[in-house]
């Protein structure tokens, strides 16, 4: 049982999304990421002059948890204009570590539109089990 409930994880995307740095495209995005021990790891989109090195809230948050050690994931809300869906990259780089996440999207007024899983976003992702050697 975790102690975060999807409401109190929408609330910590939202402040995430404060720091957003988005100068090119204005699309303000904030993540929460929550471990399976019942850490909350925050993330926003942080773009770039060179416009592809730009990096989504989502893989700020999964970077920040993983490389403090932390690789079990139980769910992660994204707030966004429109509750917009996770991007192919970002769905890719979840499976890696977390092809059970519930995935909770919600609006910039915090107002939840769609509460899913990676399974359903990601159906037949390629992952780990596929570079196994057999
Ligand atoms: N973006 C995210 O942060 N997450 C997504 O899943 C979709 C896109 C960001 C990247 C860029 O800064 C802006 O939204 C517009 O694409």
């Amino acid at each position: 049982m975790s102690a975060i409930n999807d409401r109190q994880l929408v609330e910590a995307a939202l402040e995430g999304s404060k720091h957003a740095y988005i100068p090119y495209s204005n699309y303000r995005v904030g993540a929460a990421l929550l471990t399976a021990s019942g850490d909350v790891y925050t993330g926003c989109n942080v773009e770039n002059a060179g416009y592809s090195p730009t990096i989504c809230a989502e893989r700020t948050a999964l970077v920040k948890a993983i490389s403090e050690g932390q690789q079990h994931f139980a769910s992660i809300a994204v707030v966004s204009r429109g509750a917009g869906s996770p991007c192919g990259v970002c769905r890719q780089f979840m499976f890696e570590f977390a092809p059970d996440l519930k995935v909770i999207l919600a609006d910039l007024d915090g107002q939840v539109q769609l509460t899913t899983t990676l399974a359903e976003l990601l159906p037949h992702g390629f992952g780990p089990a596929n570079l196994d050697e057999r």
